[in-house]
């Protein structure tokens, strides 16, 4: 296993976490460093991604390094029963960097396991999606000033939403309160909550998305109901629309707020919304080329200060 692999959040640091920010506001000064030169980064989407797979291989391009894989898997031999663990080993073979997304929880921990080139988890099943904390991470230091004691207010599927997993577990190191607004079939995972009472953060579940929490949030994290994780097309039809997010309900929120999602988006977030300041989630997305490309020199031991040229 190489060290400088990404799979969970829970693998970084306080400090290694700040550092990260750091290297993302310093790539968002100067995003062009051709830093990369001669290295080759595989991106392997074994599930469908537009922005996470996209900002990867843009911050490849940026720093001038070169990109190959698939975002298709039914174009690769595993279509013909190739295992995960051949095709990782095989990959190894012509890169310097794996930056994977997978259906299966743990796919990236295994991936890790099999090679010494370093993997970056581009999301595992409902588990973990580090690289979009990070990003979450920039974004909530960015328009609040400070990581330290928010309110955060996560709504919709918190059941199989990886990002809201991954995001809960890093924020343990800020001081949050954190709001959970969900249906009972797809609440915060007891596990999490478990976490949360381990590390002493404040935590109160609402089956109802009222005004008050949204009055009392500094960060609304609202997600998609995720139709692909369900077995049972019945049981998303009965939750699918739950929670909808409209214009009008920013009214009297803080003016501090800012509405994140870590899309894509169906329908919890009305059209209106964004053209309110509050909305954020865009430019949220575009903060994932900066915080991906301070990960990708993390994973390969680059020192962007000694490197970069500015
Ligand atoms: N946020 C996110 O993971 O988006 P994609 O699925 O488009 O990569």
């Amino acid at each position: 296993m190489n060290s400088n692999s990404l799979v969970s959040i829970d693998d970084i640091s306080r400090d290694e976490i700040l550092d990260l920010i750091e290297r993302a506001r310093f790539f968002e000064e100067h995003p062009d460093q051709k830093i990369l030169d001669g290295k080759v980064v595989a991106t392997l989407f074994f599930e469908p991604s537009t922005r996470t797979r996209l900002s990867f291989e843009t911050a490849v391009n940026r720093l001038g390094g070169r990109v190959i894989g698939f975002s298709d898997a039914s174009t690769t031999s595993s279509s013909k029963g190739e295992t995960l663990k051949d095709t990782i080993k095989m990959v190894s073979n012509y890169v310097d960097l794996i930056i994977m997304r997978h259906y299966l929880e743990g796919a990236a921990r295994y991936a890790t396991e099999v090679t010494d080139v370093p993997v970056i988890n581009a999301g595992d099943g409902a588990n973990q999606h580090p690289s979009q904390t990070m990003l979450d991470l920039y974004s909530i230091s960015k328009t609040q000033g400070k990581l330290n004691d928010l309110t955060i207010t996560m709504v919709g599927d918190l059941k199989y939403g990886r990002t809201v997993h991954s995001l809960l577990m890093a924020l343990r190191y800020f001081n949050p309160t954190f709001h959970f607004v969900a249906c009972d079939e797809l609440k915060m995972p007891k596990e999490y909550k478990d976490f949360c009472d381990a590390n002493g953060l404040k935590y109160y579940e609402h089956t109802e998305f009222s005004q008050d929490v949204i009055n009392a949030s500094d960060i609304l994290y609202m997600t998609r109901v995720q139709r692909e994780r369900f077995t049972d097309i019945m049981e998303y039809e009965k939750v699918k629309n739950l929670y909808n997010l409209h214009a009008s309900m920013l009214a009297d929120a803080k003016p501090n707020l800012r509405v994140l999602h870590p899309l894509p988006r169906v329908n919890e977030i009305a059209q209106d919304v964004d053209d309110d300041p509050k909305a954020y989630y865009f430019e949220q997305a575009r903060n994932g080329l900066y915080a991906r490309q301070a990960i990708i020199c993390k994973a390969l031991g680059i020192d962007i200060y000694k490197e970069a040229k500015v």
